[in-house]
C-alpha cells in the first residue's frame, strides 16, 4: 500500500529535472498522475516511467501563466481522472539571469508570470474541487533565493519570495478545509537548469554547501512527498529548505 493510493496528484513543469522526479516519487508511493507541461510531448519520457510503476498517468499541454489555459486545464483532468485533484505540485518555474542595471521589462514580466501568476492561477483553479471534497494538499516550488536574495537574479527572487508568502496565505485561507499548503526551498540541484552555470560558479557554490554534494531531484521529491502526505498532517504554511545546509 502507498501513502497516495487512490489519489490524483497535479505536478506542473513535469517533463524533465525537478518535475520529473516529484512525480516519479509521488507514483511509486501510489499515487495516479497529471503531468503538466508547456508541450505534452515532452511529458512522453516523465509518463512512461510513470506507467513502468503501474500508475495512472496523462499529460497535459499548459502554459502555467495563462489563465483559461489553467482552467481549461485543471476542468479536464478533472473530468479525466473523475475527481478532484488531491496533491497539487506547483514546480513549472524558469531563470532569466541579469543585473538588475540591465534587466529588461520582459525578463521581469516572463520569470513573474511563470513563477509567481502561475502559482496563482493553478492553486485557484485546484483549490475549488479541493474544497467541496474538503481535504488536499498544495506544495510549491520555492527556492532558498526567496529567501536570502542573490545578484542577477532580481525578478527570479522577488518571484520566489512572493511565492513563500503566497504559500503562508493560502495556508491560513484554507486550513478550516483541511487543506494544507508548503513550500520547498532548494538549494543547489543538478537539473538542465543548473547545467546552464559555468563550472566556476558551480565550484563556488559547492564550496558553500555544508553537505559537500551538489542536490539531486530525488532530495526535493522526497520532501515534497512528504509535505504532500498525511505524515506532514500537522505540518501547514511552512518552508522547508532543501540545500545541503546552505541555508540555517
Ligand atoms: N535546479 C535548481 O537548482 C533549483 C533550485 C531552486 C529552485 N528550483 C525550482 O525548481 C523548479 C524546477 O526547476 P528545474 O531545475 O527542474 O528546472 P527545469 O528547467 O529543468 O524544468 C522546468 C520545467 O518547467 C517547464 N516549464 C517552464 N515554463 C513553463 C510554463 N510556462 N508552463 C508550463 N511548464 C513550464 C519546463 O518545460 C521544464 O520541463 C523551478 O520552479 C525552479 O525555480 C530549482
Amino acid at each position: 500500500m502507498g501513502q497516495f493510493d487512490g489519489k490524483v496528484a497535479l505536478v506542473t513543469g513535469a517533463a524533465r529535472g525537478i518535475g520529473q522526479a516529484i512525480a516519479l516519487k509521488l507514483a511509486a508511493d501510489g499515487a495516479d498522475l497529471a503531468l503538466c507541461d508547456l508541450k505534452a510531448e515532452w511529458l512522453e519520457e516523465t509518463a512512461g516511467l510513470v506507467k513502468e510503476l503501474g500508475r495512472r498517468v496523462e499529460c497535459y499541454s499548459v502554459d502555467v501563466s495563462n489563465a483559461a489555459g489553467v482552467d481549461a486545464t485543471v476542468k479536464q483532468i478533472e473530468a479525466d481522472f473523475g475527481k478532484a485533484v488531491d496533491v497539487l505540485v506547483n514546480n513549472a518555474g524558469i531563470t532569466k539571469d541579469g543585473l538588475l542595471m540591465r534587466m529588461s521589462e520582459e525578463d521581469w514580466d516572463a520569470v513573474l508570470n511563470v513563477n509567481l501568476k502561475g502559482v496563482f492561477l493553478f492553486t485557484k483553479a485546484a483549490m475549488r474541487g479541493m474544497m467541496k471534497q474538503r481535504s488536499g494538499s498544495i506544495v510549491n516550488i520555492a527556492s532558498i533565493i526567496g529567501l536570502i536574495g542573490n545578484p542577477g537574479q532580481a525578478n527570479y527572487a522577488a518571484s520566489k519570495g512572493a511565492v513563500i508568502a503566497f504559500t503562508k496565505t493560502v495556508a491560513k485561507e484554507l486550513s478550516s478545509r483541511n487543506i494544507r499548503c508548503n513550500a520547498v526551498a532548494p538549494g543547489f540541484i543538478k537539473t538542465p537548469m543548473t547545467d546552464k552555470l559555468s563550472e566556476e560558479v558551480q565550484q563556488k557554490m559547492l564550496a558553500n554547501i555544508p553537505l559537500g554534494r551538489f542536490g539531486a531531484p530525488e532530495d526535493v521529491a522526497n520532501v515534497v512527498a512528504f509535505l504532500a502526505g498525511d505524515a506532514s498532517g500537522y505540518v501547514t504554511g511552512q518552508v522547508i529548505s532543501t540545500c545541503g545546509g546552505m541555508v540555517m
